[in-house]
């Protein structure tokens, strides 16, 4: 509710242009956090919060997945290499959609990788998990798995300014 009564100023004061930097956005100004809202809601009180999320993209999954809308054998079923890595989750939040994912296409050789924020990914139960990997990983940050058949963003570039945007873009080239 504030965040709606808020949001007409914000954008005023920017002449209604869109914003350009995750350090001078609508979050920040309507709520009067000093924190980007990803580094709000991981801090240590914010577990409530941060379950909610979790919660709302769990809910959010629910739709069609990657695997029922894409030709996954023709863009992954190339190789026979067990050693590959095959898919990796960038901001995967829970693994839901890499779970989905694994469980349509077990068949295909290679690992999956699951990452986000060691502040989400510490709470997983990796055996659970198991054989998806988990992997703490802030994606404005160098990619560390290199060469994997794909990088799926789903649900990610949208929370970012273009110019963040484009940072988690030009780290996912840089591994391809
Ligand atoms: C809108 S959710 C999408 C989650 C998942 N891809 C889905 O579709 O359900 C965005 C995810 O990006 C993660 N995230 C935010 N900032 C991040 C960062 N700097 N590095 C890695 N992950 C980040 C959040 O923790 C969250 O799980």
């Amino acid at each position: 509710m504030e965040f709606s009564a808020k949001l007409p100023k914000f954008l005023k004061n920017a002449s209604y242009n869109n914003p350009e930097d995750k350090e001078n956005s609508p979050w920040k100004f309507t709520t009067g956090n000093d924190l980007a809202y990803f580094d709000w809601v991981f801090q240590p009180g914010n577990e409530y919060q941060a379950q909610a999320f979790h919660n709302h993209m769990e809910f959010k999954t629910l739709s069609k997945k990657l695997h029922e809308t894409v030709p996954v054998e023709e863009i992954l079923g190339n190789s026979t290499n067990e050693d590959i890595v095959l898919l990796v989750d960038v901001g995967g939040n829970t693994g839901l959609d890499t779970v989905r994912f694994h469980q349509a296409w077990s068949k295909l050789p290679g690992k999956r990788i699951v990452q986000d924020l060691p502040a989400t990914i510490d709470t997983l139960d990796r055996d659970q998990l198991k054989p998806i990997e988990v992997m703490g990983h802030n994606f404005f940050t160098e990619q560390p798995v290199k060469g994997a058949g794909a990088y799926y963003l789903k649900m990610v570039l949208h929370d970012w300014p273009d110019k963040q945007a484009k940072e988690i873009l030009s780290n996912l080239e840089a591994a391809l």
